[in-house]
């Protein structure tokens, strides 16, 4: 497979607020919007800045504490930026079966971070998620638009040596299924 950058990872400056505007326009005064707001928020910004959440308040009619509230009782939203890569490792049923906690342990180790946490040249981050869909594939992780299956821990250094030159420079030699 030809790994090409599509690395969902050119986020707006958290200083711009067009994007931000652009979404709550759409949504305009419509009530009980907040959680698509903020996940469009995220989308763009990739992450939840307190000043986005701010202005989400501010522009959208809600009190800060409920932006704040949402954001952090759903674990589908982040509080602090992530890498250029977000590692999001499967472990719904599935893929837990198939060994997803030891493909998390591989990919810690090999980066040095835990999980939840972004590495310090802010390349990669790594998050577990439910499952993606993709349970035949099992286990599985997805590295910015790339999903990679049946891993086996051993195979983990492989595909994270494809992302981890400068940005967009990943290696063209693919060994996972898409
Ligand atoms: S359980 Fe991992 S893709 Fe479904």
């Amino acid at each position: 497979m030809e790994h090409e950058c599509t690395c969902s990872t050119k986020f707006a400056d958290v200083d711009d607020l067009r994007p931000l505007e652009e979404i709550i326009e759409r949504y305009g005064s419509e009530k009980g919007a907040l959680i698509p707001l903020l996940q469009e928020a995220q989308d763009a910004y990739g992450y939840l800045d307190e000043k986005i959440m701010r202005e989400i308040a501010k522009r959208a009619g809600y009190q800060f504490s409920q932006v704040f509230g949402v954001a952090t009782f759903f674990a589908q939203f982040r509080l602090k930026p992530i890498g250029e890569y977000l590692i999001k490792v499967c472990h719904g049923t599935a893929c837990h079966v198939a060994g997803a906690t030891q493909i998390t342990d591989e990919v810690a180790n090999q980066l040095g971070i835990k999980e939840g946490e972004t590495t310090p040249d802010n390349k990669f981050t790594l998050e577990s998620v439910m499952c993606l869909g993709a349970c035949a594939l099992a286990p599985i992780m997805v590295v910015g638009d790339d999903t990679h299956g049946k891993l086996k821990p051993t195979s983990i250094k492989k595909v994270l040596k494809h992302y981890a030159g400068p940005s967009g420079s990943q290696a063209s030699e693919g060994d996972d299924a898409e």
